[in-house]
């Protein structure tokens, strides 16, 4: 099956997954479906340790890809449990109410990288709906958005001294292109993942003074910098 009128194509598309517990309970993540294309199309997720996505779909065997842009959902997925409103059910399975279109597919283990400590599961598609097309030009504030929420779930687990720094440094950057290129949501979206994940300093003159070299934001109101985590 080709997916791309759903809005999958070749690559990886980052979607939000939803899942259910065998006990029935939903769960949203955002994860990168990727999509290989020789003479048909195959889809695949690889999914990391830990994560409730993983677990569930351990016991089910299934999973929903929906497909949206709403900046403020991917982040609200990655850090908090999606409020049950978002939810609606297709054959008793959760998927996004929000969602332009979704494919629910099931799922099959492929392997598990123990260095990585990664699940990749192929994936096959059973039911699909699109909800809404839209054209919509390339907003560089959403990629911004997308990218440091995948610095920021990263962030967490990350050790070494030095990555921390490089990734404080790309969260300047991209917050300073959602300043200026994001809409309400990306800015909203931004804002939920500065409370979430990284301690924010408004700063004095002074320490601006010393950061300004990877300060790129124009912007007064952004006028802070990510500081380390205590
Ligand atoms: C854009 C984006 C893409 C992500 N892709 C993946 C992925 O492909 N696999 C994965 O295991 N985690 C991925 N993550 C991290 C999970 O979304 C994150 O760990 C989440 O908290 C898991 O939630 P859960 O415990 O409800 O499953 C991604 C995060 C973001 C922001």
């Amino acid at each position: 099956m080709n997916l791309k009128e759903a809005g999958i194509a070749e690559g990886i598309s980052e979607v939000i997954v939803t899942t259910k517990s065998g006990a029935g309970e939903p769960d949203a993540a955002p994860i990168g479906v990727i999509t290989v294309t020789n003479d048909e199309n195959k889809y695949f997720v690889k999914l990391y340790e830990g994560s409730k996505t993983l677990s569930n779909v351990l016991e089910t065997n299934k999973l929903a890809v929906n497909v949206t842009d709403d900046a403020v959902l991917f982040v609200k997925a990655a850090f908090e449990r999606l409020n049950e409103v978002h939810f609606s059910l297709f054959h008793g399975f959760p998927v996004l109410k929000e969602a332009k279109s979704w494919i629910i597919f099931d799922s099959a283990l492929i392997g598990k990288r123990s260095e990585s400590g990664n699940f990749l599961f192929q994936l096959m598609p059973n039911a699909v709906k699109i909800n809404r097309k839209e054209v919509k030009a390339i907003n560089r504030g959403l990629n911004a958005v997308i990218e440091a929420a995948v610095l920021a779930t990263r962030y967490a687990i990350t050790e070494d001294k030095r990555e921390k720094e490089e990734m404080r440094k790309k969260m300047k950057l991209y917050d300073a292109i959602v300043e200026k290129c994001g809409g309400r949501r990306e800015k909203e979206a931004f804002g939920i993942l500065r409370e979430k994940n990284w301690n924010l300093s408004r700063i004095s003159a002074s320490l601006s003074q010393r950061h300004a070299n990877v300060q790129e934001s124009t912007n007064q109101n952004s006028n802070y910098y990510w500081i380390e985590d205590r």
